[in-house]
């Protein structure tokens, strides 16, 4: 039976979403280096710095100052590297519990995906969930408990085969539109999904939302963020949180995230789908996408040279602010050829693993599909593409070595 992928009509995006903003921020001689995370690459630093110069960042509040005299949160620092050590290689089980109901858009988790991750060498799942498709419209925003059961079976699953896990907030497009209206509501699901895994090992990391956009700007999803997370520490305090930048966590958003100074249990996340018109190519929720089918990815200097300065400039952005760095999605559609798709993911994840960032590759089979379910196969370009079988490890500067 063919599936259907692309029945996903409440997400609209456009090629605007993931602009281009060049809001570098790196501060030359600030830099602190840890040991975990290799320098970035030298030569494109110089750029990026002036780039830095040139870039005015925009003002998105600080709602959440370093106490004074708090003292310094070295053990969440410890826990935050190392967990971004341990999610390593992730895959994200896209189009499944994010959708308004599980197998609207084609998925149905299986058991067999977590053997089959685990198995391939993958390290980590990236678990995206609408919780807000799944809650009371009112006060106490009562949790399904059928939903929530379903969810941490999916949790277990991975835990059970040493998969690391990312769980987040996805899709919840009501909050994009009015956050005002939905601040509470964020605040008690997370509450209710914080008691609900409060004893669940380290391995698990909570994200609180995916892709901020629309009407929750820079300055409001700092100030939710900071909220949610101490929302989450009343039950989890030693709990890793993963969270990127408002305008769908792109790259080049980062200067305007704020995150709490004094909690450093926090890996950064951001996502890179660049080009855009390459990576979604004849995408159904894209529009003008059609037009771009047949655009390739050939991996030419000036290519190549776009992807390294995006995630150079993540990458310095992390190191300046002391900050494990994840790239929580990426991925190239399947409409692309493979042999692009191939091309393009092999090297940014490489680019990635070189700059010290651990990734979770979008997704697992279904639009962007690593694995092709109707043939029970895995997309081998793909797979080797991501896993890189013949790569001498040892020869790699990798952040989790
Ligand atoms: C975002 C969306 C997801 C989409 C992906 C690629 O994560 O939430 O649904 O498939 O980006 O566009």
């Amino acid at each position: 039976m063919k599936e259907s992928l692309t029945t996903k009509t409440d997400l609209m995006k456009t090629p605007e979403h993931y602009r281009e903003s060049h809001n570098y921020s790196v501060a030359p001689g600030k830099r602190t280096v840890r040991l975990s995370m290799p320098r970035p690459v030298p030569l494109l630093s110089s750029m990026l710095f002036l780039l830095a110069m040139a870039a005015c960042s925009s003002d998105s509040g600080n709602p959440v100052a370093p106490g004074p005299g708090s003292p310094p949160d070295v053990e969440g620092a410890r826990l935050a590297f190392e967990r971004n050590q341990k999610l390593a290689r992730g895959i994200n089980l896209g189009n499944a519990l994010e959708a308004p109901n599980e197998g609207d858009w084609g998925v149905v988790l299986q058991q067999w995906f977590f053997d089959k991750i685990a198995e391939a060498g993958f390290t980590a799942v990236r678990i995206p969930v609408r919780w807000s498709g799944h809650a009371a419209s009112g006060p106490p925003y009562q949790l399904d408990q059928v939903f929530l059961a379903r969810v941490r079976w999916a949790v277990d699953n991975a835990l059970e085969r040493n998969l690391m896990v990312v769980l987040n907030m996805h899709h919840y497009e009501e909050i994009m539109q009015d956050p005002r209206a939905h601040e509470q509501r964020f605040l008690a699901i997370w509450q209710q999904v914080a008691e609900a895994f409060k004893s669940y090992p380290g391995e698990l990391i909570f994200e609180p939302l995916n892709e901020p956009n629309n009407a929750m700007t820079a300055g409001i999803w700092n100030q939710y963020l900071a909220e949610a997370i101490v929302t989450v520490r009343a039950s989890n305090p030693g709990r890793t949180i993963l969270a990127g930048p408002a305008n769908w966590n792109n790259i080049n958003a980062l200067p305007d995230l704020r995150l709490p100074e004094d909690d450093r249990n926090i890996i950064v996340s951001v996502h890179y789908y660049e080009p855009f018109r390459f990576t979604h190519q004849g995408a159904s929720w894209v529009s003008g996408s059609e037009a771009w089918r047949g655009t390739t990815w050939l991996g030419n200097s000036t290519q190549r040279l776009s992807v390294t300065a995006a995630l150079t400039a993540a990458a310095n952005w992390a190191l300046e602010k002391d900050r494990p760095l994840h790239l929580g999605e990426f991925g190239a559609i399947i409409e692309a050829d493979m042999d692009s798709r191939a091309t393009w993911t092999g090297f940014v994840t490489e680019s990635a693993e070189s700059l010290g960032l651990s990734w979770s590759y979008w997704d697992f089979c279904a639009n962007f599909a690593v694995y092709d379910k109707r043939r029970d196969t895995w997309h081998t370009p793909i797979l080797n593409a991501l896993l890189r079988p013949d790569t001498d490890a040892s020869k790699l500067s990798l952040a989790w070595k």
